[in-house]
């Protein structure tokens, strides 16, 4: 995660100083914050699933603000002076490995003081899609707005995030759960994993709908999505084009979880192998497995 030359930050911290931020300083993002950022996503692997989504950080124009309006975002978002933007394939996963790279790339942000903020709509055919030059089909599921942060306080501390309870999360044991879904994961259980499993439920997601589950089989740690019912069944917004964002949901899960559990020293990775164990209802999927 980070720059050589830096003086390492625990993850933990940077994933709690994390916020969604709609205010920005109307000043460039300094060069050399630019530079490491650029290095940063030049470096990025492949996702978990194997898609190799592009990313580019851009410019903001003046017009930005409004035109997200009309692409199905929420929240106004004042004063960005640039966005990330990214194309991804159509592979199977395609959204959760855009998910798990794009918050990378937040965190990497975050981590040189900067604000961002997640924002999903249809953006193929946008005049976002116009600053990386995308082709007429490109899928550019989310973009992220980022720059200095105007005032972090204010910004924290603005109308959207308290509308929408930015700040609260589920609880624990609606999230997390022991061999079976009808029984919550105590903490106890959880041992060394309490910490990655704490950072994935600060998480961003959209809406703040926190649709990630865990279940604890084992050595093994399922990931499920339970999708928020009337969310994704508005046919309007398919018919727009905007992506599945709760996937990309539990692509930023998989990244916090992830990124903590490694640099606790705790060894894993990820398999696509459904266990069989009975799903709660019809609005959860099966994402994918952390085998210890
Ligand atoms: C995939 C995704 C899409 C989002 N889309 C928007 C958006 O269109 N407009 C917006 O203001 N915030 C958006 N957000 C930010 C969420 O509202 C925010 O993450 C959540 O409310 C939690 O607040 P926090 O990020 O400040 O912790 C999005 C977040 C995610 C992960």
């Amino acid at each position: 995660m980070t720059h050589p030359n830096e003086t390492t930050q625990p993850i933990t911290d940077i994933i709690r100083q994390r916020f969604s931020c709609r205010s920005y300083l109307e000043e460039p993002i300094p060069a050399e914050k630019r530079r490491q950022l650029q290095d940063f996503i030049g470096a990025l692997p492949n996702g978990p699933f194997g898609s190799r989504p592009s990313f580019f950080l851009v410019a903001a124009d003046r017009e930005d603000s409004h035109a997200l309006k009309d692409l199905g975002t929420y929240g106004f978002i004042r004063g960005a002076t640039g966005f990330i933007i990214g194309i991804t394939d159509t592979g199977e996963k395609n959204l959760e490995d855009y998910g798990y790279q794009m918050e990378q790339i937040i965190l990497e942000a975050t981590r040189l003081g900067l604000g961002t903020c997640w924002l999903g709509g249809s953006f193929t055919r946008s005049s976002f899609a116009r600053k990386i030059n995308a082709a007429n089909d490109a899928l550019i599921p989310a973009v992220t707005s980022i720059g200095e942060i105007a005032n972090v306080t204010e910004a924290r501390n603005g109308l959207l995030r308290r509308q929408i309870n930015a700040d609260q999360r589920l609880p624990w044991e609606q999230l997390f759960f022991d061999q079976n879904f009808a029984a919550p994961l105590t903490r106890q259980t959880a041992g060394e994993y309490v910490i990655p499993l704490e950072m994935l439920r600060i998480g961003p997601s959209a809406s703040n709908k926190q649709p990630w589950r865990v279940l604890k089989d084992g050595h093994r740690w399922h990931f499920y999505l339970q999708r928020t019912k009337g969310y994704r069944e508005n046919s309007l917004t398919r018919f727009l084009g905007v992506a599945d964002m709760q996937r990309l949901d539990l692509g930023i899960a998989m990244c916090h979880f992830e990124l903590t559990a490694r640099e606790l020293g705790l060894p894993g990775k990820w398999l696509s192998a459904e266990p069989a164990i009975v799903k709660p209802d019809e609005l959860t999927e099966y994402t994918v497995s952390w085998a210890e």
